[in-house]
């Protein structure tokens, strides 16, 4: 995987080996993908401002979350549904993640099992709740989450229904998997990824196959996931799941300071500032224009997460400078697997390191710690939307 030098090229690369049906459903939003294109063109906006003369002839990326330390600050987001991509893709994420040590959190429509994550990286794998419409599901989740001895359950709260994903539309991507013939024809132009799938199936959701009828196939497994999610999460489910959950709690999906509030009142240990990459509001602001609003509100009360847009490490270190303790990507290291399995996940995180690596040495940032707004210059009007709490020392330059 030495010649992907960037996370383009792993998604080229993945781009080659997937049919259309498969890399458009990662790749894709909703609607115009408007939302998309901002996440990632939000980054644009800030620039870095490096400052010389300084002793950086190392950096330091360790970052301490909920009391343990990590190698870096960049872990991998929840994403359903990997095994399409490549059998095994949520253990292989496990794996990459936990040689990186970083974390991995584990999709709620994911097809790895709870019980393998927590064997295979009890302390790297996080796990990423949907609640189901029957609850005591997820009350029945959250105590398999335990006993498998995971430290850290994460509640995604910005899927209220499906939202209109146009390219699944066209592309005929159901739940389950239905192929048209048109895409049977597209995906014999990817043997590789079509011998695969022949020869291991559909993938199972396999967290929910043991609440779903006796006997269910796949297909029914999936049919009985489509009628118990989505369904709005309240904050009484919030409440409920704190109760219930004696480990890390984090809120996935908050995009407003007085929500990001209410999580604090709530007993959350962290939030993740995030619009699920672009794919359930497509007139989302970018979460980067919202995350000092809500860093700000928040202060030390919990750990402010982010995630969507993030392609580069500079990237990342704009968002830990705005506020962020630690980042995640859900593209990138699907790119990775898709196109190189185990090898390839290590590779975006390693492209990510070498990055963040880089960019903070040039900036002249020893270590995460010293990363703040004073490094940053911007050039967009976020006092306009939503975010008061613009940090006081960075350069504004319109
Ligand atoms: C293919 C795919 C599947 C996803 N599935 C989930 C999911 O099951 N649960 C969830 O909370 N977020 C899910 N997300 C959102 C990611 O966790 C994350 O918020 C998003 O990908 C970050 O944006 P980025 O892709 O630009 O890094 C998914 C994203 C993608 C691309």
């Amino acid at each position: 995987m030495e010649h992907a030098i960037n996370i383009d090229d792993l998604r080229r690369l993945a781009k080659r080996r997937l049919p259309k049906i498969a890399y458009d459903f990662i790749e894709g939003g909703l609607e115009d993908e408007r939302g998309i294109a901002r996440n990632e063109r939000a980054f644009a906006k800030f620039d870095l401002v490096p400052r010389y003369g300084l002793e950086v002839s190392s950096c330091d990326q360790s970052t301490v979350l909920f009391g343990r330390t990590y190698a870096g600050p960049l872990g991998i987001a929840p994403t359903g549904l990997a095994g399409l991509f490549r059998a095994g893709a949520d253990l292989m994420l496990a794996e990459a993640a936990k040689t990186a040590n970083v974390p991995f959190i584990m999709s709620g429509t994911g097809t790895g099992l709870i019980e393998d994550l927590g064997r295979l990286a009890p302390e790297h794998g996080w796990y990423q709740l949907y609640v189901a419409r029957d609850r005591w599901i997820s009350e029945d989740m959250i105590r398999r989450v335990r006993d498998a001895g995971l430290s850290t359950l994460v509640v995604t709260v910005d899927v209220p229904l499906n939202s209109k994903r146009e390219r699944n539309l066209r592309n005929g991507f159901t739940r389950p998997l239905k192929m048209t013939m048109k895409t049977k024809l597209e995906a014999l132009l990817h043997p590789v990824w079509m011998a695969e799938y022949l020869r291991t199936g559909m993938p199972l959701f396999s967290n929910w196959k043991q609440y779903a009828p006796p006997g269910s196939s796949t297909a029914e497994v999936a049919d009985f996931v489509a009628e118990q999610t989505p369904v709005p999460v309240l904050w009484r489910d919030v409440e409920t799941y704190r109760r219930l959950w004696p480990g890390k709690l984090v809120i996935k999906g908050i995009m407003h300071a007085e929500d990001a509030v209410r999580c604090v009142a709530l007993g959350a240990d962290g939030i993740m500032v995030s619009n699920h990459g672009g794919r359930q509001l497509d007139k989302s602001p970018a979460p980067i224009e919202v995350l000092p609003a809500i860093a700000a509100a928040v202060g030390d009360k919990l750990s402010v997460m982010f995630d969507s847009g993030i392609r580069r490490g500079s990237d990342a270190v704009v968002a830990l400078c705005l506020g962020a303790k630690y980042v995640f990507v859900g593209r990138a290291t699907l790119y990775g697997v898709a196109a190189g399995a185990t090898a390839g996940a290590t590779r975006a995180l390693d492209i990510f390191r070498d990055e963040i690596g880089r960019t903070m040495m040039q900036m002249g940032a020893p270590d995460i710690r010293s990363l703040g707004p004073q490094f940053l210059s911007w050039d967009l009007d976020l006092s306009r939307r939503n975010a008061p709490g613009l940090p006081a020392d960075g350069m504004r330059r319109s």
